[in-house]
């Protein structure tokens, strides 16, 4: 008798580099715990509605959890002449059981199988993201609490714009953290649905009671649709959106941190135990890792793109296309989870160098706009208190001074000088999610509960 699941239809043997080119075992093999706790709940509603008795249900479930503990122990050997986990994990069970193994797949198709193992897969893939990020925010969130009172430069182009408080600089990050965590939610929330039981694609004539299956795997509901079920990757593309998103967030945090990290900014002391020296300059301290996380957010897109490509052109329902959706998956998250893993020391080691910072705030007129809101206060037309200001800064540039250091009747109303100077401008702030002193207390205060 053949190998293959499939075999009855076939007279000869598959080409053996059919075989390679069919296989998806090298990788799909991470998805056997899942694979199991699917078909422990399928034979037990199989039992339920008796299609197996509750004995052979029993010894199903049994022979799966050694089965799986052979997986963990490495003890399966994986060819690929049974080209997925699905079938290493029937065949296995069948070796065992004999033609109570041969029922299992009972009312099943692969294609059911596959997306709800992967399904399985991506809820706990979300779940522990999801802690991961988490981490990062506290890290962010100890940041500001180590910096509170630190004030540094805030850019817009990459220029000198306004003062900010470290602290407001490190929630920044918590929120588009925050954002990943909550579209990470959205997503398992969406994907949290039932496929298992659309059997091929069209159902099954057999007794099945999906709503059983449903409640054993924690899905909130049923899909409606078994033609939908098993072309619908919907999920993967979400999934491996916000994973973008995510290495998106990364790779910015990370350019910034190497242009902080350079003899010109000079803004961040970065532990040596996230450098690496050069081979050929004895000096050298290089931001590797946070220029290996800026790269590696190419690879999440790419994965992204690859997955659009994959689905854009299939026809209902299942095509052997959808193989490939998994290198895509497991790459992104593998990617995105370990650069969040080395990310979370990286921020809670970093120190900002604050002499330095300190030493250079008066570069740049920081304070000008506050100037300039402070005339805006005293009834000047906006329009007309930008240009005064402007004026006013052409003129330090002339001179290489400071905006305080010009005399005071060179200004509309001198009281405004009092404006003058970054501590002077960082306190006048007042608006709601701006860098004022109490605002940023408030938040932090917020963040550090929310964050527990
Ligand atoms: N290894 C396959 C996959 O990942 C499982 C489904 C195979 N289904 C089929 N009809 N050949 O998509």
């Amino acid at each position: 008798m053949s190998q293959k699941t499939w075999g009855g239809r076939f007279s000869g043997g598959t080409d053996s580099r059919v075989e390679a080119f069919t296989e998806s075992i090298s990788f799909d093999r991470r998805l056997y715990r899942h694979d199991i706790i699917g078909s422990q709940a399928h034979a037990k509603m199989l039992a339920e509605v008796g299609l197996l008795t509750a004995g052979e249900a029993e010894q199903i479930v049994t022979a799966l959890d050694e089965i799986g503990t052979q997986i963990e122990a490495g003890e399966m050997e994986f060819t690929i002449s049974l080209e997925d986990i699905h079938t290493h994990i029937e065949k296995a069970l069948i070796a065992k059981l004999g033609d109570t193994g041969r029922k299992l797949h009972t009312g099943r198709s692969r294609n059911d199988q596959v997306v709800t193992d992967l399904k399985l897969w991506t809820r706990d893939a979300i779940d522990e993201l999801d802690s991961l990020l988490l981490d990062l925010q506290r890290a962010f969130v100890e940041s500001a609490e180590r910096e509170s009172g630190v004030v540094i430069p805030g850019y817009t182009h990459l220029q000198r714009a306004q003062p900010v408080l470290a602290a407001h600089y490190f929630l920044a990050y918590t929120e588009k953290f925050q954002r990943d965590r909550d579209r990470l939610r959205d997503c398992r929330a969406r994907l949290n649905v039932l496929p298992l039981g659309a059997a091929a694609l069209a159902g099954t004539s057999l007794p099945i009671d999906r709503e059983s299956v449903r409640a054993k795997l924690g899905f909130d509901s049923v899909a409606r649709n078994s033609l939908d079920v098993s072309s619908d990757r919907d999920f993967a593309l979400e999934f491996v959106f916000t994973l973008s998103l995510i290495a998106t967030h990364l790779s910015g945090w990370a350019e910034e941190w190497v242009i902080w990290s350079t003899t010109e900014f000079n803004f961040l002391d970065l532990p040596d135990a996230f450098c690496t020296g050069s081979s050929i300059m004895p000096h050298k301290k290089n931001p590797d890792v946070l220029e290996l996380t800026r790269g590696k957010s190419g690879r999440v897109i790419g994965a992204l793109q690859q997955l659009f490509v994959l689905v854009k052109g299939l026809p209902l329902a299942y095509n052997r296309d959808l193989q490939e959706d998994k290198t895509a998956i497991f790459d992104a998250f593998d990617t995105v989870a370990g650069c969040v893993a080395v990310a979370v020391p990286l921020v809670r080691q970093t120190k900002l160098r604050r002499e330095v910072i300190a030493s250079r705030l008066d570069a740049g007129f920081l304070d000008a706009t506050t100037l300039m809101e402070s005339l805006i206060s005293r009834g000047v037309p906006m329009r007309s208190a930008h240009e005064v200001v402007g004026n006013l800064v052409r003129e330090c540039e002339q001179r290489k001074c400071r905006l305080a250091d010009l005399p005071d009747a060179m200004f509309p109303a001198p009281e405004v000088k009092a404006s003058l100077g970054v501590a002077n401008a960082l306190r006048a702030f007042k608006s709601y999610g701006s860098t004022a002193p109490a605002e940023v207390e408030r938040q932090l205060r917020e963040w550090k509960l929310r964050l527990a």
